[in-house]
């Protein structure tokens, strides 16, 4: 059999770098192996590039619709290929919300045919949804316990039994922002020590013992920000997100706005804590928490600035440039940015492996380079990681078709959502 297109090269293959030959046909992964045979196309990557399968970010807010000033699906899933990201889970917390059947077919029809990635779509549970509803239709569902951006918050245990007991019975993952609202201060704040005041960590552990009667249900924690979070969400048996804003700043960030983040970020010693449970390989996967703010809003006084920080385009490259340092396992951050992701969320993506979508990430180790904010594709403009070094990807293939080539973006908007 031909294959239309044959890359060939080292490749991360069941949990090893090997020289592979990757056959692809019909958008997905037709063999695997030494040699697969005749191709109409053969692109030879060398010796210097290893391929990953596409990476897949289980959090990010596109924005689209409401706040397009902010991000549009174009724009984000743009920055999401240039980062080596080919499938998003977008968050409900658009305008408006995505709660019901009519606003989720509405955004579903809008985003079709803008995407250049891959994506599926969470839909919040609130006092008034009803999660059947939008069971086909929906990647995940999601559920904010503490007030953060968009107004969505669900904090009554009554409501939050009667969805969440919806929500299981669907055999869908339920995504949960973790911070009990019961517990967030509302004091003026001048940085982000004050931000941190306001939202303690005891409303993260707090937020997730009230989902301790949902043990063994598929219940997804984002952003942990704490270790005592995270053991009881593992506890729990559900699985952990985390952000690397989260594992890499502490709250000593002073006045700028642009690390006002909700959960915040934490205390020196409870992010080195977080980290060494990140490298002991204890938190399920990455999500960026792509939460895109206008700068003109980040630059206004820190009290009345918006939370949340771009990092779809930043996270994979730079975990790349710890590797590319040998700090960390490249298997590591398969795991954490592809394969998990896509198993938790049961997608056909995240190994390179015969029968998944052929969705593949290039990076060539020797390629790093300095962040600037203004060169990234999101909206945003700027970013939090400014002036770090990170090994960008060469290549980007969504479904076979590529996105991104020699470094250079040159997608179309081939991405469609997963669930159809
Ligand atoms: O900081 C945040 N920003 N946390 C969230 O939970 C939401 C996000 C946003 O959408 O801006
Ligand atoms: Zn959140
Ligand atoms: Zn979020």
């Amino acid at each position: 059999m031909s294959q239309e297109l044959i890359l060939i090269g080292r490749a991360f293959v069941n949990g090893n770098l090997k020289e592979t030959e990757i056959g692809i046909s019909e958008g997905k992964i037709t063999y695997v192996g030494p040699s697969a045979g005749r191709g109409d196309r053969r692109i030879d990557l060398g010796s210097n590039r290893i391929i990953l399968p596409g990476g897949v970010d289980p959090h990010v807010h596109f924005r689209d619709p409401g706040m397009t000033h902010k991000e549009d699906f174009g724009t984000g899933s743009a920055s999401a290929i240039s980062g080596g990201i080919t499938c998003v889970l977008d968050m409900p917390n658009t305008i408006p919300p995505a709660v019901d059947r009519e606003t989720v077919v509405e955004k579903k029809a809008r985003l079709r045919k803008r995407s250049y990635c891959d994506y599926g779509l969470f839909a919040a549970i609130t006092a008034n949804s009803r999660p059947s509803k939008v069971a086909d239709l929906v990647a995940g569902y999601k559920l904010f316990m503490g007030s953060t951006t968009g107004k969505i918050l669900t904090n009554d245990d009554n409501v939050i039994a009667d969805m969440v007991g919806e929500v299981m019975n669907l055999g869908k993952v339920l995504s949960v922002h973790a911070e009990d609202d019961n517990m967030i201060l509302k004091g003026t704040e001048r940085n982000c020590t004050d931000h941190l005041r306001n939202r303690p960590a005891a409303a993260e552990a707090n937020a997730i013992r009230r989902l301790s009667k949902f043990k063994g249900g598929k219940i997804n924690i984002c952003h942990l920000t704490t270790v005592e979070g995270l053991n009881l969400a593992k506890s729990y048996g559900f699985t952990t997100e985390v952000t690397l804003h989260h594992i890499m700043f502490s709250s000593d960030r002073g006045s700028d706005a642009k690390y006002k983040v909700n959960p915040p970020l934490r205390e020196s010693a409870a992010r080195e804590a977080l980290f060494k449970a990140f490298e002991q390989g204890e938190i399920t996967m990455f999500g960026s928490d792509h939460a895109p703010h206008a700068l003109s809003e980040k630059e206004n006084e820190f009290d009345l600035a918006p939370s949340g920080m771009p990092g779809v385009e930043t996270t994979l490259p730079i975990l790349m440039n710890t590797v590319r340092k040998g700090t960390l396992p490249l298997s590591r951050v398969v795991e954490m940015c592809s394969t998990a992701p896509a198993r938790v969320f049961g997608m056909n993506k995240g190994s390179v492996e015969v029968g998944k979508d052929a969705d593949f990430s290039v990076f060539n180790l020797q390629n790093r380079k300095e962040i600037k904010g203004d060169c990234l594709h999101s909206k945003a403009g700027y970013t939090p990681y400014e002036g770090r070094e990170a090994v960008f990807p060469d290549m980007v293939l969504l479904r076979g078709e590529m996105q991104l080539k020699d470094g250079e973006f040159c997608g179309e908007t081939m991405g469609a959502d997963i669930i159809g």
